[in-house]
Formats: C-alpha cells, sequence, structure tokens
C-alpha cells in the first residue's frame, strides 16, 4: 500500500512538464525525505489518494518537493524539448551552429555560451590538453565538446534521466568518445571514485545545489574524486542575470580548499567565476591570481579560433612528467 501510495505521489509531482524527464528514483528519494520530516502525513499513506491529496500538509510537501526538484536538477528549457530531440537526432550535430542551438536550451550553457573558448582556454592554459574529462552535473555542458579545441575521451554524470539519453545520441553522431552515467552523486559520492580516473574533472554550478541538498555532500564528492585537476564554478549572478550573488556565499568552498591545501587560480567571466585546482599533482605551489575577463567573446568564435589561439599544446601527461 505504501509502495502505490508512493508511486501516486510521484506521478503526482511528475505532473509539471518540466519535471516529467526526471527518473522516478530520483523523485522518490526526495519525496521520502519529505515525509520523514512529516510523520503525521506518513501516517496517512493508506488512505484513498484522491482524499490524501487533498490535504493541505500534502500539498505544501508536493510544492516543496517540486522546488528543491527544480533547485537541483538546473533548468532545462522544455519548452524546446522537442527542437532539442530533433537537432540531436536528426541535426549536423558537427555544426557549430547546431551545438551553439543546443547550448542555448539550458540555463547554464545559454550564459556562458559567447565565453566558451575562453573558458577552455584559460582552463588549458594551466592544465595542459587532457585526454580524459569527467563532466559532473553535466546539464547540457557535452554539447560544448568542440570547443574544447582537442579530442579528449568525455564521460558525462547527471541525475537519471532521459537529456542523459539525448546527450549519448549526440556523442555517438558527432563520432565523440563519450559516455554518459545517471547518477546521484549525492547519494553514491563513492562511486565516483570508481568512474576511472580522469585529466580533468568538471563541476560547473553544482556544488552549491549538491550542499543544499546535504551538507558537506559537495566537499565528499570532491575528495572522492580520481583527478588530476578539479575545475569548480559558480554562478555571480541568480539565474537570468538578476542579482549579484556575493564572494561571501563562496566562503565555506574557500574554506574547504584551505583545509585540503589545496591551492588554486581562478578567473571570471561575467556570470560565472571558475576555480582550477591540482588535486592529483605532487603539490607544487601555485599563485592564486584572479584574471577578470569582461569582454564579450566575438560572436563566431569556434573550434577554428581555438586553434589558432594558443592553448598551451602539451599534454597532462608530458606535464606531470617534466
Ligand atoms: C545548474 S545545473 C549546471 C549544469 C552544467 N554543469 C553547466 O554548468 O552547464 C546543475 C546540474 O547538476 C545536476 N545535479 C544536481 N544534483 C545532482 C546530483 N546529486 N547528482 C548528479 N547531478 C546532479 C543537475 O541535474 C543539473 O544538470
Amino acid at each position: 500500500m505504501r509502495d502505490e501510495a508512493l508511486a501516486q505521489i510521484i506521478t503526482d509531482i511528475k505532473r509539471k512538464r518540466e519535471l516529467a524527464g526526471l527518473a522516478d528514483t530520483v523523485v522518490r528519494g526526495k519525496v521520502l525525505k519529505a515525509l520523514r520530516a512529516q510523520p503525521k502525513l506518513s501516517s496517512l499513506l493508506d488512505r484513498p489518494f484522491k482524499e490524501f491529496s487533498r490535504r493541505a500538509d500534502y500539498k505544501a510537501l508536493r510544492r516543496e518537493v517540486r522546488r528543491r526538484l527544480r533547485e537541483i536538477y538546473g533548468v532545462f528549457d522544455l519548452d524546446n524539448k522537442r527542437q532539442r530531440e530533433a537537432l540531436v537526432s536528426k541535426g549536423d550535430v558537427r555544426d557549430m551552429t547546431v551545438v551553439r542551438q543546443l547550448l542555448a536550451l539550458h540555463q547554464s550553457s545559454k550564459e556562458r555560451l559567447p565565453f566558451y573558448p575562453r573558458v577552455y582556454r584559460e582552463i588549458f592554459s594551466r592544465t595542459g590538453v587532457p585526454s580524459t574529462i569527467l563532466d559532473i552535473g553535466c546539464g547540457a555542458n557535452p554539447y560544448s565538446y568542440h570547443f574544447l579545441g582537442c579530442k579528449p575521451r568525455y564521460v558525462a554524470v547527471d541525475l537519471p534521466s532521459d537529456e542523459l539519453a539525448l546527450l549519448n545520441t549526440f556523442f555517438e553522431r558527432a563520432g565523440i568518445d563519450g559516455e554518459v552515467k545517471g547518477l546521484d552523486v549525492v547519494d553514491d559520492a563513492d562511486c565516483i571514485g570508481k568512474l576511472g580516473s580522469f585529466d580533468v574533472c568538471f563541476c560547473f554550478k553544482l556544488l552549491d545545489s549538491l550542499e543544499t541538498v546535504k551538507r558537506h555532500s559537495a566537499k565528499k564528492v570532491l575528495g572522492s574524486l580520481n583527478a588530476q585537476w578539479i575545475i569548480v564554478s559558480f554562478p555571480t549572478l541568480s539565474i537570468g542575470g538578476g542579482k549579484r550573488i556575493k564572494q561571501e556565499r563562496r566562503t565555506w568552498f574557500e574554506h574547504f580548499l584551505a583545509k585540503q591545501e589545496w591551492s588554486y587560480e581562478s578567473f571570471e567571466i561575467p556570470n560565472e567565476v571558475f576555480y582550477i585546482i591540482p588535486k592529483g599533482l605532487p603539490e607544487r605551489p601555485l599563485r592564486k591570481r584572479k584574471a577578470v575577463l569582461v569582454n564579450d567573446e566575438r560572436g563566431g568564435s569556434d573550434t577554428a579560433v581555438m586553434r589558432e589561439e594558443t592553448i598551451e599544446e602539451r599534454t597532462i601527461e608530458e606535464k606531470r612528467r617534466s
């Protein structure tokens, strides 16, 4: 009965279009957590759902779970889901116009879109050229593969959802050595180390939401990663470019880095700040430097431009050996 009631709650929550693509297991976890905080409501789960779902405390729980899911799932533009599917399954996924359209369909990558060449140039000039990349909480970021300026093996991790299947089709059709993994990194932080070892790991605009869901979970994720370099980013403007997010919001993270004695460099683009952290390399002091980039990238920049501008051509392996 309880399982039946849970299934009905999950279906009810997923009636919102933007949440419909989430795997039931993801929603179930959040529902169970919310129910644990409401023993009275939980004790009524065996009532007929029609009656149960009219209760004000159930409606409040449903609202809260949906809010949480939106917060952690990020904002895919669902009005454009059909367009995204058509682009991935029928479009020329090696064409930069198509790639830009795909990146524009998720809030985070849309905001980063004019700056991709610059972001990857900034990162790889410090890390060297990666042969392997792990992208955790990837959202639509893997669609930026052609902006990397190199051809690493790419493993993309996100909560299980049908968006990952689409990403897989993109990898296949674009001839990318890529793989997708549906994983809740809060619940399965230990699995991250088992994904293998990587030259570079991206954690773009992810850690705050992990910490909101479970305190210290972001630190656990960073600790479990098997990567030479970790690149973490945070938004500096609230979604949609509204209010400036104060630097103090990242104090917990900078304290954590200091405690681990992990050095870092950082740089900014208008809506986002990036930290470049040499996790796996033998400790070598890095100058803490902040390069603030304010200029817009010219609209037409793509991989061709990336190759002309010299990102350091040494691979991470060569760098490590020297
Ligand atoms: C704000 S979006 C950022 C997307 C992408 N990293 C970018 O910056 O373009 C946060 C992403 O993290 C994913 N995410 C949130 N919590 C997660 C978890 N516990 N495990 C795996 N992925 C998670 C969400 O599904 C979403 O795609």
